[in-house]
């Protein structure tokens, strides 16, 4: 049987909604509004598309959004200097410094520059740590729409297996966290995992985050498992014409789709939820920041 499709551009819409509606009565009752700054370091494409998009949806949650674009030649002490104007800034919220940053940075320092209660990608050592140890903390915005998108799905996630594809410390790890939170039996498998087809075929949740195309074939899959595809890779596409490109994930979505539950398809399903989650943790800071109660069902 075809496995359902999870739809993320939609539920990402919904989130994007329930944020606005809070932030709506954060102004009508106490006339404060969440601010998110985006500190952007030179002319990478790929990031200048982000940082755009992330502003527009910023303000059309009812947010302030706050741009820093900084040459790619600025030292790196000219960008700690806008980290600490920023993290004295009661109009700012949240600050997320869009990486990669130029080779002469170093970005473990830059990040943890930034003020942990205002870390809303969730990177600062002390909330990776907060994470880790199962304390309050701002949480990765990806696999926090990962966490959102499963907890939809299933209600509850205790005592399922789970296999994250991937080690990386934006989604491998802090994903493997929130699944252990969420009292998931959580394996975490890489590239020197042994007999990884059978590793995958004992998940009833798959979560792939390696960044290789179309590794993870259907017939590693279990029959009726949860598939969440972290990737996004642009490959060659010679059958629409000639130099054109396709994305796809890290999951071969066609022969996964014959045999999973549910599947994110990419595009469509994980991406538009990351956005979702920054503006989820940028309102989730502000309340924090004004001893307000929290968003429910917004945070981890
Ligand atoms: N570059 C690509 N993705 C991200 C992200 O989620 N956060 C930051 N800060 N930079 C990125």
């Amino acid at each position: 049987m075809a496995a359902q499709v999870i739809d993320g551009k939609e539920f990402a819409a919904e989130v994007r909604g329930r944020v606005a509606e809070h932030v709506a009565r954060l102004k009508d009752e106490h006339g404060i509004t969440p601010g998110l700054a985006v500190v952007l370091v030179g002319e990478d494409p790929a990031s200048q598309v982000y940082v755009r998009s992330k502003g527009k949806q910023t303000v059309e949650a009812g947010m302030e959004s706050f741009e820093h674009k900084l040459d790619a030649s600025v030292s790196q002490d000219e960008l700690l200097a806008v980290v600490q104007q920023l993290n004295a800034d009661p109009k700012v919220h949240g600050i997320l410094v869009q990486l990669p940053l130029p080779a002469h940075m170093n970005e473990d320092l830059v990040i943890n520059a930034i003020a942990p209660e205002k870390d809303v990608d969730g990177f600062h050592i002390s909330n990776v740590g907060r994470l880790g140890t199962g304390q309050k903390s701002m949480v990765p915005c990806t696999p926090l729409g990962c966490l959102m998108l499963l907890r939809a799905q299933h209600g509850s996630l205790s005592g399922m297996n789970a296999v994250v594809l991937g080690r990386s410390n934006i989604v491998g790890k802090p994903m493997a966290q929130l699944l252990l939170g969420d009292s998931c039996t959580v394996t975490i498998a890489h590239s020197r995992t042994r007999d990884l087809p059978e590793v995958v075929r004992r998940a009833d949740i798959v979560v792939a985050a390696v960044g290789r195309p179309e590794m993870v074939p259907g017939d590693w899959i279990k029959p009726g498992a949860t598939v969440i595809d972290v990737g996004i890779n642009r490959i060659d596409a010679p059958e629409k014409g000639e130099g054109k490109t396709r994305l796809v994930g890290d999951v071969d979505y066609a022969s996964a789709a014959e045999v999973a539950g549910a599947i994110t398809p990419v595009p469509g399903g994980v991406g538009p939820m990351t956005i979702a989650c920054l503006l989820a943790n940028t309102l989730t800071a502000c309340c924090r920041a004004r001893n307000l109660p929290e968003p429910e069902g917004l945070t981890a």
